[in-house]
């Protein structure tokens, strides 16, 4: 058993409390590998925003578990050496069993989410129940979820959405004690959020999606106040990015993502743990590709993967900055 603590990591309980309070939302950025890492580092202690790094359990066995567990504790000290010492928290994204989540907790992380979402209501509480107990003797922070997030190309989701259902967020919370709940309110995973039928097109051709619900976060913030909520599937698509893979070699078709307005007012709410995966996927996929496409002998890793930190950090502040709120906040 090794504890986050040891490895100079928080869980999210205290941060969660400041987010909800001052109005803003940590980020929660997916990392696989060092660039990436790299990126959310560098962007978060140059803006001193906390940070949530966020591992799935396909970047878990892509990573590898023990480089990972070093490369969270690298990350802890690389940020000390950078200047600024932000709390940092090591979270399994989607985890979809106990075991699962038992074995992140003995090898390091800080946090878990278990996703019972798919499951019958009854067994969804069971089995985040069962994580909560075991996670909460090590101070371990655990996330649940209600409600099913729509996604068309992506694994973890679904076909259509099914939104949360307010009446059951009071139960839910209850009777599981977990620490903050994912919910459903129209974002979903992966760069093609909707179809083309579901949105409307901009004379220039711009995808518009229907905006999220947020009556329905009004109705949960009122039944539970002032308990985190956490909004998954949470990538704008910028189209600049799809523009340029698209223009680079690319085949990215009707792309659409969660306009950043609406992103700003759900971070003001209780949402105080935004996930973004996706749009670092398309910004280290832009810039690669324009690399690849512009200089075709080009073959050190390092003269590609360079300019792809570079631009997820650029995108990292971004949002932080421009959509979260969390800067400074560390
Ligand atoms: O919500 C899911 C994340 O984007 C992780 O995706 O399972 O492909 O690593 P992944
Ligand atoms: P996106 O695919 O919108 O980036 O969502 C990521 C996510 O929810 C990870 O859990
Ligand atoms: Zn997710």
């Amino acid at each position: 058993m090794l504890s986050y603590k040891e490895l100079g990591l928080v869980n999210s309980k205290e941060l969660f409390a400041k987010a909800v309070k001052g109005g803003y939302a940590i980020p929660a950025f997916n990392f696989n590998n060092l660039e990436q890492l790299q990126a959310i580092i560098g962007a978060c202690v140059e803006t001193k925003s906390p940070v949530i790094l966020q591992v799935s359990s396909g970047a878990r066995k892509y990573a590898n578990q023990t480089l990972l567990r070093h490369l969270a504790k690298g990350a802890v000290e690389y940020a000390h050496e950078l200047g600024y010492d932000i709390p940092i928290v090591l979270h399994l994204d989607h985890g979809d069993t106990f075991e699962l989540c038992k074995s992140c907790i003995e090898s390091g992380f800080s946090s878990v989410m278990i996703d019972g979402s798919h499951h019958p209501y009854e067994k969804n509480v069971e089995l985040t129940a069962q994580v909560v107990e075991y996670a909460h003797k090590y101070d371990v922070t655990v996330e649940g979820e209600l409600g099913v997030l729509a996604g068309i190309e992506d694994e973890v989701s679904s076909e259509v959405s099914h939104y949360t259902k307010p009446e059951e967020v009071e139960d839910f919370v209850k009777k599981t004690g977990v620490d903050s709940l994912a919910i459903s309110i129209g974002t979903s995973h992966g760069a093609n959020k909707f179809t083309p039928d579901q949105c409307t097109r901009t004379e220039d051709g711009i995808l518009v999606p229907p905006p999220l619900r947020f009556d329905i976060l009004e109705e949960i913030e009122k039944r539970i106040p002032g308990f985190p909520i956490v909004l998954h599937g949470a990538s704008s698509v910028p189209v600049e990015l799809v523009k340029i893979i698209n223009s680079n070699g690319g085949k990215l078709k009707d792309a659409v993502g969660i306009p950043e307005e609406q992103l700003r007012r759900a971070a003001a709410s209780a949402v105080c743990k935004v996930n973004i995966d996706s749009d670092g996927r398309l910004a280290m996929t832009a810039a690669i590709r324009k690399v690849f496409n512009e200089n075709p002998a080009e073959f050190d890793p390092r003269k590609y993967l360079g300019p792809a930190r570079d631009a997820l950090k650029e995108l990292y502040k971004h949002k932080i900055i421009n959509v979260l709120g969390s800067a400074g906040k560390a």
